[in-house]
Formats: structure tokens, sequence, C-alpha cells
């Protein structure tokens, strides 16, 4: 038990808020990974099949339009299992061999099995893995030789995580180390019928409920805590006008909580609720404001067959 970890000083800050909270980026683990590949599949949630559908029918498009008859090397932040982004891969090598997929993950383990799936299914690419947060990874990523324009991806709607202020950081960050003639191809969840929405995050099999309780078995099995998993229900709502997806574990008695390697006492009353992750929808408006925040040139928006979904392509 690691009482000093940054999964512990979340713990012991987003407990003792008011209101009570905790940073989505701890579900996951990997029983947590495993829950989320299951989400992935569900009826309900449509983000990744969406954008799947990106890049099964238009991945030549994107190739075509970036990199006009140009090689140009791959950045992806938060690779996962890099299925969709397969496509746009053997895409670019239908073009040229001569230049390399990055793809960043905190996950050492989640990259050695992408690249040993890598070398099976596109022998010919050449793939270089950075395992650390993606901060880091960008700063590392300053000194590295640029012998080619760089394609960044950060995909999934994984920005809608992070909150307004933070994502404009975030991709600031990117912005800054992007030259004349890089990229970045950002997958974004657009703004739909809310009971679609809360439809995707409150899933009639439980999956997703499962994967918000596992927070709480991981403070049991990581910091010693002596949570009631069972004294706490997954509730989750669509707030149209902030366009956000809102999680949230609610105690369903009073109760009070014990987390040893913190030396922590928490009390929860009856129906108090820790709020665990926001996702953000997108609007035309945000994408512009977006875009032209970042002083990049829009190339391109593509779409899912139902106009859910988007990638933008925008260019410096
Ligand atoms: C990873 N991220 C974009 C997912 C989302 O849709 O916000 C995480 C997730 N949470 C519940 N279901 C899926």
């Amino acid at each position: 038990m690691d009482a000093h970890s940054d999964f512990a000083e979340a713990v012991q800050k987003g407990l003792q808020s008011s209101p009570k909270h905790l940073p989505s980026r701890f579900f996951y683990d990997a029983k947590g990974d495993a829950l989320f590949v299951r989400i992935m599949h569900l009826p309900e949630y449509y983000l990744s099949r969406s954008e799947m559908d990106v890049f099964v029918h238009q991945s030549k498009a994107i190739v075509a339009e970036f990199g006009k008859g140009e090689a140009f090397d791959v950045v992806e932040l938060g690779a996962g299992d890099g299925t969709k982004t397969r496509h746009l891969l053997e895409a670019a090598l239908a073009h040229s061999k001569d230049w390399s997929y990055v793809p960043i993950d905190i996950s050492a383990h989640a990259l050695q099995d992408l690249k040993d799936r890598l070398r099976e299914e596109l022998p010919h690419l050449k793939v270089h893995t950075m395992a650390s947060e993606y901060q880091e990874a960008l700063n590392a990523m300053k000194t590295l030789p640029r012998p080619r324009k760089r394609l960044f991806l950060f995909l999934g709607s994984n920005l809608g995580n992070m909150g307004w202020q933070a994502s404009l950081d975030f991709l600031s960050s990117i912005r800054k180390l992007m030259q004349k003639g890089d990229g970045l191809l950002l997958g974004l969840d657009l703004v739909k019928d809310p009971n679609t929405i809360k439809a995707a995050y409150s899933d009639a099999a439980g999956v997703t409920r499962a994967f918000n309780l596992n927070l709480l078995h991981r403070i049991n099995r990581e910091l010693g805590g002596d949570f009631d998993v069972n004294a706490f229900d997954h509730v989750a709502y669509y707030e149209p006008v902030a366009q956000e997806a809102r999680s949230f574990l609610v105690s369903t008695k009073d109760q009070e909580v014990h987390i040893e390697s913190l030396g922590l006492r928490v009390s929860f009353t009856a129906w108090e609720a820790l709020q665990t992750e926001i996702s953000r929808k997108y609007s035309p408006s945000d994408l512009k404001y977006m875009q032209e925040h970042l002083g990049l040139d829009k190339r391109a928006c593509y779409y899912d067959c139902r106009h859910w979904f988007v990638d933008v392509l925008w260019t410096l």
C-alpha cells in the first residue's frame, strides 16, 4: 500500500472536498481496463462504434488530405488497443513505408501488446512506443529528431473527460510541439438527443455501474479501504446546458468509511453524491472555438454515418 502515490493523494484530497469527487483517470486499473473493453461493445455505448465507422470508411481520405502524397509520422496519445488506428496506419502504409508510428500510453503493458499485435498484422510498420504520462511524453518529444511532418492523434473523445479549461491546456501543450505542416486529428463525441447520451452512461446490463464502482473496490484493494460497495449506487445523467454526461456514486445510507493507509475516516450522509466522471459533448461552436484558440487551420471534419461523432483534422 503506497500512501504517497498519485492515486492515494487524489483519494485523500477528493474525499475531503465538498462536494466529494474522485478523478476518472483512476478507473483504469487492470479490472477497469477490462470493464472498459466491455463498455465499448455495449449496444448503448455508441462512441467507439461511431468512431470505428469513421476510420473504416474514411482512413484513405484522411491520409490523402493530410499527407498530400508526402510520408508523415503518426503520434498517438492514449493509444489503448489501437484497433481504430490500425485502419489509418494501413492506409498510410499503402503510400509509403518510410515513417514511424509513436503510440504513447501510461500502460507499458498495453503498449507491448499493441506492439506485438502490430508486428504480426503490419510487419512493415516501424513502431516506437513511449510508456509515460502524456505531458512527460510531449516534453520528451521536444528533443527527438523529426525527419517528417507529424500527425498527432487524440481519439475516442478522451478530451471530454478532462473538463473544459484542462482540455484547452492539454490541446495547447500539443500545439506547442507542432511545427509548420503538422496536424492534429481529434476525435470528439457530438451533442445529440440527451436520452441517447444518458443511455450510453447507464447501460441496461450494468457494466458502466461496475466500471464506476470499481473505483471503490480499487480504494479497498490498494489503500486498505473498507467501502461497503453494495451501499453505493451508480447514477448518471446528461446536463444539456453544460453539455456534460455526469456520473456519480451515491451513498444509499448514512455511513462511515475508513481508509487504513491514509489514516482517513470519511462520513457519507444518505444520498450524498461522490462525483466520479464528466464526459463532455461538443457542439459546432465548441469546435470552432477550440480551433481558433489553438490558431490551427481547419482542414476537414470526418463524421460517422449518423453524425454522432467527429474526427476533426486541424493543421498548422
Ligand atoms: C474514455 N472515455 C472517453 C469514456 C467516456 O465516454 O467518457 C469513459 C467512459 N465512462 C463511462 N463509460 C465510458
